[in-house]
């Protein structure tokens, strides 16, 4: 097994790959198409970040590809169905950085309820002011949570732990943990909210979800952060609130438009607010995650590669089989029409081959089926499975 794993993905990844014996080659920056195809000749498996992008092209060039690990959240970078056609399953990381969101949240919610923005640019102008006024604890405040997912719940537990009150606002129907509150609508938690916090996903129909209507409810000297998608919210609208004093702060970590690259200039409305903390889409981008992330992301790979294992795959159906100490495994991957299974079953009986485990997954137009077979099997039946003409890929993993 060969791994090409680019834009400087975290050593614990390269040691995971190599632990289990494969090679691997890791190279610090993004490549385009033409270069990655280039790479790619001999390679099973590819590990990228956010700035390379796997075309149908670079999947057509690289047919024994196994799988594509992305070592972040997004995958707008890969061609997802491109790569179900051909079999390549594709894994990433969807919940490394959820703690990383959760800490900077809270520490802007500090931050903001103690003023220390102002105090911080006061103190950097030579200004003494050590007066309380404004100035308070976050213990006893009622933070409004919208989407209560991954990050916002995660949020809730330690808001809480903190002292904080808990409401949320999910179009799902979450379960409230610890003493949260269920909003039943928007309007409602934007009523009782001190602060309010957005961590909804980043649906389509979620753009401009926030705008005039939606801050004019929220109270007056109430506090707005955003860490989930720059589309949600109306910056002009948002300025015009912190401008009225409506709003008594806001931090901000994405928005509608960002630079593409470091060193291109940060156009906002929100620009020159001394109450608005604004960052650079960090608010996953730690250390840990990185860590987190290569860990994650190298196992799935590894697990696919050894086990069959699609679990949290992006675009294969999920399946897991608990391994068996003697046998085969084989994974056959197809298009998901019916039959297919009594098919394969049909050939393993005509060449004699006993099942010892099967399991099957469907998703959208993809079958997958995991077969543990006994230890004698003609060679003949993967050829005929390889044959079949719903098979989009055929691999014998023991
Ligand atoms: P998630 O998918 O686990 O949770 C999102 C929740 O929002 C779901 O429970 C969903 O039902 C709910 N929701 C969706 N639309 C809604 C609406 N209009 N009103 C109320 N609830 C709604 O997502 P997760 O992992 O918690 O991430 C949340 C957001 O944070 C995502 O947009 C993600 O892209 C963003 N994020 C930002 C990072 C950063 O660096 N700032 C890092 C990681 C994630």
């Amino acid at each position: 097994m060969r791994a090409l794993l680019l834009e400087n993905v975290h050593p614990d990844a390269v040691a995971l790959l190599e632990d289990a014996g494969w090679a691997v080659e890791s190279v610090d920056r993004a490549s385009d198409e033409s270069e990655l195809i280039a790479a790619l000749g001999g390679v099973d498996l590819l590990g990228i970040r956010s700035k390379t992008d796997v075309s149908a092209a670079v999947l057509a060039a690289a047919p024994q590809l196994l799988a594509v690990g992305a070592f972040c959240i997004g995958t707008n970078q890969i061609d997802l169905a491109a790569a179900g056609a051909r079999g390549v399953a594709v894994f990433n990381a969807p919940f490394s950085n959820t703690r990383s969101v959760v800490e900077l949240a809270l520490a802007e919610i500090v931050a903001l309820t103690r003023g220390l923005t102002q105090k911080n640019a006061d103190m950097h102008a030579g200004v003494w002011d050590k007066s309380a006024a404004g100035a308070h604890e976050i213990r006893g405040r009622r933070l409004g949570i919208v989407g209560y997912g991954n990050i916002g719940a995660q949020l809730s537990v330690l808001a809480e732990a903190l002292g904080m009150s808990v409401s949320f606002y999910d179009t799902a129907d979450k379960l409230a943990l610890g003493n949260a509150r269920r909003c039943e609508s928007l309007d409602e938690l934007l009523a009782c909210s001190d602060i309010v916090s957005l961590h909804v996903d980043g649906r389509s129909s979620n753009r401009d979800i926030f705008g005039e209507q939606q801050l004019a409810k929220m109270r007056r000297g109430s506090l707005f952060l955003n860490l989930s998608r720059g589309f949600v919210v109306d910056h002009g609208a948002l300025r015009a609130h912190i401008e009225s004093g409506h709003l008594a702060g806001a931090a901000v970590d994405v928005f509608p438009h960002e630079p593409a690259g470091r060193g291109d200039e940060f156009v906002s409305e929100l620009r020159g607010l001394p109450n608005v903390i604004l960052t650079p889409h960090i608010g996953g981008s730690t250390e840990e995650a990185q860590q987190d992330i290569g860990r994650y992301v190298a196992g799935k790979l590894r697990d696919f590669v050894i086990d069959g294992s699609t679990t949290m795959s992006v675009n294969l159906p999920h399946l897991t089989l608990p391994q068996r100490p003697d046998g085969h495994r084989i994974a056959h991957l197809h298009h998901n029409v019916p039959g297919v299974l009594a098919t394969i079953n049909g050939l393993l009986a005509d060449n004699k081959v006993n099942i010892e485990a099967q399991l099957l997954g469907t998703r959208g137009e993809l079958g997958y089926v995991l077969t543990d077979v006994s230890v004698d099997y003609p060679r003949a039946v993967l050829d005929q499975l390889a044959a079949m003409d719903e098979t989009v890929r055929v691999r014998l993993l023991s």
